[in-house]
């Protein structure tokens, strides 16, 4: 099997990469990915080599490329995105370039060389945002109610894969997950920063109150989770990823992280909060679970300590994110 992987040099897609080739080493794999400030080849190091794995740089905007690397593709694995939540405030006219415009020419794409499976990653943001009284967990059933520049154009991409199943029959599907962490998480993102920054004995940056709450997903298990809809999951159907997390606000998960690292609260810092913050987001992956038999493997504390130790063990790797763009980036998204 050829499988086409946008956005595979970023986070979640170079763990997908590098689970898929030790769990399915007969297939090839081709990672399209444009290098923007997140994409990052240093994450596939280990496989670069691999007759079965090869890289293509190009935009998923292009019709042109991305055409050229649909040929003869039996699944497309589409991450490609902008999926900072704080740059879409800042800067949202690539996220809806990127995230709308570009998975629509990947789904022409598609169409016209008949692949088998598109696979769409999404998000949990798509459905807004929870109270914190609110029992109510997000479902496949949830309305749309995205709040963020990101989350609206991710809604959008989610509507038009939705679309492209209902007008043109192509074969997709589609996951909706939550907030990934483990090894190769970009520092920009809360658990990344807390704990590279407290390795670099700075403060935990904290928005607001700190009382917001998140569902956090290891991110193997989120591969685990597009593996199982791509091999049992229905075409045309959703399902909805999340992680073995109690409600665990902001502030807590900072003490975690210092604790683990030995230091005291003293080192959390309250900043000024992000414009229309979510309050929660809570997932119910009944679904996923009950259907395709998928679940988390562990919880959340044993995932947070053994991604501490991981960026412990692989201090050039973020040193080297954390400096040139990424500079620039904290300066004005924490010292303005
Ligand atoms: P990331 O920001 O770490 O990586 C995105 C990758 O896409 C980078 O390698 C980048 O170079 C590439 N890319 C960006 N624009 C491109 C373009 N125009 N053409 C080709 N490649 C391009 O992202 P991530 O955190 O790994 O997220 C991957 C996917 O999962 C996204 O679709 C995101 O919306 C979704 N998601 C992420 C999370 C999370 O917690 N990180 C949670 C839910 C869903
Ligand atoms: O829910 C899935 C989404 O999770 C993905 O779709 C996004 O791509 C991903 O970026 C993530 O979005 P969030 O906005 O939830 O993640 P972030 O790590 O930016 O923030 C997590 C929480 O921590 C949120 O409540 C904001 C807060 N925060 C974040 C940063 C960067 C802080 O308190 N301080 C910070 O410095």
């Amino acid at each position: 099997m050829k499988l086409l992987v946008t956005g595979g040099a970023g986070f979640i897609g170079s763990n997908f990469i590098l689970y898929w080739m030790k769990e399915h080493p007969q297939d090839v794999i081709v990672n399209f990915d444009k290098l923007t400030y997140a994409g990052n080849l240093e994450n596939l190091k280990e496989v670069e080599k691999n007759p079965k794995y090869s890289f293509v740089q190009g935009d998923i905007c292009d019709p042109v490329s991305v055409d050229k690397a649909m040929k003869e593709v039996d699944v497309v694995v589409h991450f490609a995105a902008e999926t900072h939540v704080d740059r879409s405030i800042t800067g949202p006219a690539v996220f809806v370039m990127t995230n709308v415009v570009g998975t629509q020419v990947l789904l022409d794409a598609a169409v016209k060389n008949a692949v088998k499976r598109f696979h769409h990653v999404s998000t949990d943001e798509v459905f807004g945002s929870l109270e914190l009284t609110d029992t109510s967990k997000f479902s496949e059933r949830t309305n749309y109610s995205p709040r963020s520049p990101y989350s609206a154009s991710k809604a959008g991409s989610d509507h038009l894969v939705r679309s492209y199943f209902t007008t043109y029959g192509l074969p997709i599907t589609i996951t909706n997950c939550s907030n990934n962490f483990g090894p190769y998480m970009f520092p920009e993102k809360l658990i990344a920063l807390a704990i590279t920054n407290v390795l670099e004995d700075k403060k935990i940056p904290i928005y607001g109150d700190g009382l917001y709450v998140r569902d956090w997903l290891y991110v193997e298990d989120h591969a685990r989770a597009i593996d199982a809809v791509l091999q049992k999951g229905k075409v045309g159907e959703t399902y909805l990823v999340g992680g073995m997390t109690d409600l665990i606000p902001n502030v807590e998960i900072a003490k975690k992280i210092l604790k683990i690292l030995g230091k005291d609260e003293s080192n959390i810092e309250f900043v000024k909060d992000r414009p229309g913050h979510d309050r929660k987001y809570d997932v119910d992956w009944s679904k996923i679970k009950r259907e395709l038999g998928w679940e988390p493997e562990h919880g959340f504390d044993e995932y947070l300590e053994k991604t501490v130790e991981w960026y412990k063990t692989h201090e050039q790797w973020w040193k080297r994110v954390k400096s040139g763009e990424y500079e620039d980036y904290y300066k004005k998204q924490y010292e303005s």
